[in-house]
């Protein structure tokens, strides 16, 4: 194949109507988990072994960046990582920018885990990542003394100047958003003093877990986490869970398709994630959470879903930033449910790998569903679900969204521009096959 067809190739679903979803699967490992394991056990002292490691290419973005700032690691085999931490100044400048793909978390955190580092680096990104806000995390880095350049409008590239003396700061998170939050905590690892974050609504925390369990102390006071820099990581073992946000398509497909039994085993089911449960609950699915453990600081879980009836609700906002990376699954069982679900306060959704309020609505009412989308989020009304084109604008959660609607839709529904699934679900197809989903992923213009 030549160059300009690699580059015009775009891949595709095409998924037949109907049929259940049985079995019992383990989803790969959580992104956010990964990511983090990465970036911490490369600047910690001594050997960290990680397993259920996503490989994923998000997370592979984040690994091939430490390995490019000098940073020894073995795999991913089968889940197995082992890193070879470098400690916290061991960091060396890459010979070249570092690519980031389609990674927000990467660029992101790596912004605040570099400002302060010494090493000079350039963040890139694939077109999506480079239109998507990087104000956020300038901002506040930029308060505590780095030096980041950015293309107009704030986005990437990034040029971080490296071997800034970076003060602690006691920030204000204008957004409920854990990569910010994330980024200026990582950077406080290397600010003179205390570095304190207090965030407008809980999210994700699993950067303050995977400190502590490196060793890290910090202190966490309701909305407020502070750290004092200067510390040291020590190498530790993570056992990454299965990601809650892939195991979402698995359970709204069986909660929607009559008929269906899903176990999804060992899911991650931080309450900083779990709003999904909630959400799907509170539409009157079936859910069931068996075996409750605790691992390696993460809370884990055997979902078990099975069809029922769905009924639309108004989703409370409390639970959005629980749920951020879950609705356009949402969307779909919202498309299948009695009545109108209604969705305000989620802006966020906009500035997400796609805009995702505008991707699923254009999606759903192309399959003949009411959908009416707002700033700040959209009103979805229950009806039949026809068969039709798709496209996800290169965006993973989309794609397999569109596809478990495609259990109960009337005809087949073709969704374009799916390649980004690799992203964060290597092999999504081969599973969902297994369970019972009529899919295929097809090559084409
Ligand atoms: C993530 C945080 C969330 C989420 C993203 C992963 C993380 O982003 O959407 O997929 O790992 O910290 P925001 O912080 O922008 O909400």
């Amino acid at each position: 194949m030549s160059t300009i067809e690699l580059q015009t190739t775009k891949r595709h679903y095409q998924v037949n109507p109907g049929g259940r979803l049985s079995g019992s699967i383990r989803v790969p490992g959580d992104k956010s988990i990964s990511h983090r394991s990465i970036m911490l056990g490369s600047l910690a002292e001594g050997e960290t072994l990680v397993n259920g490691f996503l490989e994923g290419e998000d997370s592979l973005a984040t690994l091939n960046a430490f390995r490019a700032m000098g940073v020894q690691i073995e795999g991913p085999e089968a889940g197995y990582v082992k890193i070879k931490g470098v400690g916290m100044k061991g960091l060396s400048t890459p010979d070249a920018p570092l690519d980031l793909g389609n990674s927000g978390t990467s660029m992101r955190l790596l912004s605040g885990l570099l400002a302060g580092s010494g090493v000079a680096v350039t963040l890139t990104g694939d077109s999506s990542l480079s239109g998507r806000p990087m104000g956020r995390v300038i901002d506040p880095l930029s308060e505590m003394g780095a030096n980041i350049g950015s293309q107009p409008g704030g986005t990437a590239p990034l040029v971080l100047a490296g071997n800034q003396q970076l003060n602690g700061i006691d920030y204000q998170l204008p957004m409920a958003s854990a990569q910010v939050k994330s980024a200026v905590l990582l950077a406080g690892l290397y600010a003179q003093g205390e570095t304190c974050v207090t965030e407008p609504a809980p999210t994700r925390d699993h950067t303050e877990r995977m400190l502590q369990g490196f060793g890290y102390s910090l202190q966490r006071d309701g909305a407020k986490t502070c750290l004092q820099g200067g510390g040291k990581l020590t190498a530790c073992e993570i056992d990454v869970p299965a990601d809650i946000s892939s195991a979402t398509f698995f359970m709204v497909g069986a909660a929607i398709a009559e008929g269906s039994e899903v176990t999804l085993q060992h899911v991650g089911i931080n309450p900083t994630r779990d709003g999904v449960i909630s959400i799907l609950r509170l539409m009157g699915a079936d859910i069931e959470l068996l075996n409750q453990r605790e691992i390696g600081g993460e809370p884990v879980a055997d979902i078990v879903v099975r069809s029922s009836p769905l009924k639309g609700i108004d989703i409370p906002e409390e639970l959005v930033p629980l749920a951020i990376d879950e609705f356009p699954a949402i969307f779909v069982a919202a498309a299948c449910a009695e009545g109108e679900t209604r969705l305000q306060g989620a802006e966020e959704l906009r500035v997400k790998e796609s805009d995702r309020i505008q991707v699923m609505a254009d999606g759903l009412i192309s399959l003949g569903v009411q959908a009416d989308p707002t700033q700040d989020g959209i009103l979805i009304k229950g009806g039949p679900i026809h068969g039709g084109q798709v496209e996800s604008h290169g965006d993973h959660r989309i794609a397999m969204s569109f596809a478990m609607a495609g259990l109960v839709a009337s005809g087949s529904i073709e969704i374009a521009d799916v390649a980004n699934v690799n992203t964060s679900f290597p092999g999504f197809v081969e599973l969902a096959s297994g369970c019972g989903l009529s899919i295929t992923e097809v090559s084409g213009k």
